[in-house]
């Protein structure tokens, strides 16, 4: 047997990182392809509630305690008028994004409706590429004011006397990106939001706004120059294998080398937002992220359903999600937990169908690797991030997706606290065949004098799950003597939580 290092990890309760916010462990949902329609909303299925949402779906998101669900894009949200779809009659229409007929029965009224049945803050995505400040301010009217004006009062019309109270909206969405309807350049989209950000809040200025943005210098010093002093967020995307041409799937390997890069675009813009003096004003909302791309080929250029539609399906082959989404999703929420004094909400893309944690199917679900990921750090990690450091961290030699040789931290850690002041670890083990170990280094005082482990390995680093399959589910949790000496050993290819007891 190969003898690796053994890491340590040192913890100091006395060293605070920051409280986390449970926004991190957010999601985003699109009108693309199955996550809406059939996905979520799946009126006359006997799995749907009165109102068309799945209770399936409603419980399995309950169950990870989703904080806040960013709706209606991505894409889709450039070209879609959010008042086709409110008020009795609603007319399908053409969305221009992803090039098909839009239902517009899910709308404004049930996307609130869904939240409120899943326990969610809503997170509204407006249209900054056909739209404009009228438009999205109009749309703050119908959601957050009491009864004046037109749009207040077809919501109340609608049956919905309350107002809704959204207190999270973005500003776009990837307007930077040239293939974006309605992109814009760094210049005028500092102006665009400008102008935006101040009709919408002169209708409710209670709301928080972020912005499209990317780790660009150009197109962020434009952007906070202009608006800075009106958002609150600033907006980040990141996909790492991307497949959205080719759906040839970075293997475990490959999506290791990936897991390199995942800071890259929060210290950046960090850095930024400190040289501007907002770091204390401004948080990073990465606001879609997942390791797979989204496949969606040729969306400009083709001609026939089978060319640029049908493809899509193969996004909801279950076969495809593994190991390697499950300890890349957790090496991400490490990250994100990591960066907690500046990352203050993080949106898994998406949440449902495509490359989702969840698959539904009419008879079911199906809940993903990653899902399991999401379970364990929402149900045990605690919300102080620890100031923690490694040392003798041990290299892995992998291969990137190119088939060029690469290295990566084998181990991936992370320490928290829980309300009970009990140490919390996340332990990821980005080994494909070999047990890790590591030893926690003390700061001195009463030591814990046990642990309890939940371990996700699956039976290989292709573990996936489907309808008839499970491959890929936590084990049942397991209690351990700990003396100050002993080592941790992280199984291959695994996402550990170490629970240490509240007596340190
Ligand atoms: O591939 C899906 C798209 O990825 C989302 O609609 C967009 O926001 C991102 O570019």
């Amino acid at each position: 047997m190969t003898n690796f290092r053994t890491m340590n990890l040192h913890i100091d309760t006395r060293r605070i990182k920051g409280k986390r916010d449970a926004m991190i462990y957010g999601h985003f949902i699109e009108h693309f392809h199955r996550q809406i329609y059939g996905g979520i909303f799946d009126p006359g299925n006997p799995l749907s509630d009165a109102e068309g949402f799945r209770t399936d779906v409603i419980k399995a998101l309950r169950r990870i305690k989703v904080p806040v669900l960013r709706w209606p894009g991505g894409c889709f949200v450039s070209a879609h008028h959010w008042k086709d779809a409110v008020g009795p009659r609603r007319v399908p229409g053409f969305d221009k994004a992803w090039r098909v007929e839009e239902p517009n029965t899910f709308g404004t009224d049930e996307y609130i409706a869904f939240c409120r049945k899943v326990g969610c803050e809503p997170y509204i995505c407006t249209n900054a590429g056909s739209g404009g400040a009228e438009e999205m301010s109009d749309w703050v009217e119908y959601c957050n004011l009491p009864h004046e004006g037109p749009w207040a009062k077809q919501r109340i019309a609608g049956g919905h006397a309350e107002p809704y109270g959204v207190k999270y909206w973005s500003i776009g969405n990837e307007n930077y990106l040239g293939g974006e309807i309605g992109a814009k350049s760094a210049a005028e989209w500092g102006r665009f939001v400008t102008e935006s950000a101040k009709m919408m809040k002169r209708v409710d200025p209670r709301i928080e706004l972020s912005a499209a943005a990317l780790a660009d210098l150009d197109w962020n010093i434009n952007l906070l120059r202009n608006c800075g002093e009106r958002l609150r967020w600033i907006s980040l995307h990141g996909y790492w294998d991307g497949l959205w041409q080719d759906n040839t799937f970075a293997g475990y390997e490959a999506s290791m080398v990936f897991t390199n890069t995942l800071e890259d675009q929060v210290a950046r813009v960090r850095g930024l937002l400190a040289a501007m003096g907002l770091q204390k004003r401004i948080r990073i909302a990465f606001d879609e992220w997942n390791l797979r791309g989204w496949h969606h080929p040729r969306v400009d250029t083709g001609l026939e359903p089978e060319e640029y539609i049908t493809p899509r399906d193969l996004n909801d082959d279950n076969r495809c999600y593994t190991m390697a989404d499950a300890v890349f999703t957790a090496c991400f929420l490490n990250m994100a937990n990591r960066n907690c004094d500046i990352v203050g909400m993080a949106n898994f893309a998406p949440v449902v169908n495509t490359r989702g944690c969840i698959y539904t199917h009419k008879d079911g679900i199906v809940l993903r690797p990653a899902y399991h990921v999401f379970d364990l750090y929402v149900n045990n990690l605690g919300e102080t991030v620890l100031d923690t450091y490694t040392s003798d961290d041990p290299v892995l030699e992998v291969r990137d997706k190119a088939g060029n040789r690469a290295e990566t931290g084998a181990l991936d850690t992370i320490a928290t606290l829980n309300a009970e002041g009990g140490i919390v670890i996340a332990a990821v083990n980005k080994d494909a065949a070999n047990p890790r170990e590591f030893r926690v280094v003390w700061p001195g005082g009463s030591i814990p004098s046990g642990y309890c482990i939940h371990t996700l390995t699956g039976t290989g680093t292709e573990s996936c799950n489907d309808i008839d399959h499970t491959g890929a589910a936590p084990e049942p949790p397991r209690a351990a003597a700990y003396k100050p000496e002993d080592t941790i050993r992280l199984l291959p290819h695994s996402v550990n939580i170490i629970r240490f007891g509240a007596d340190l």
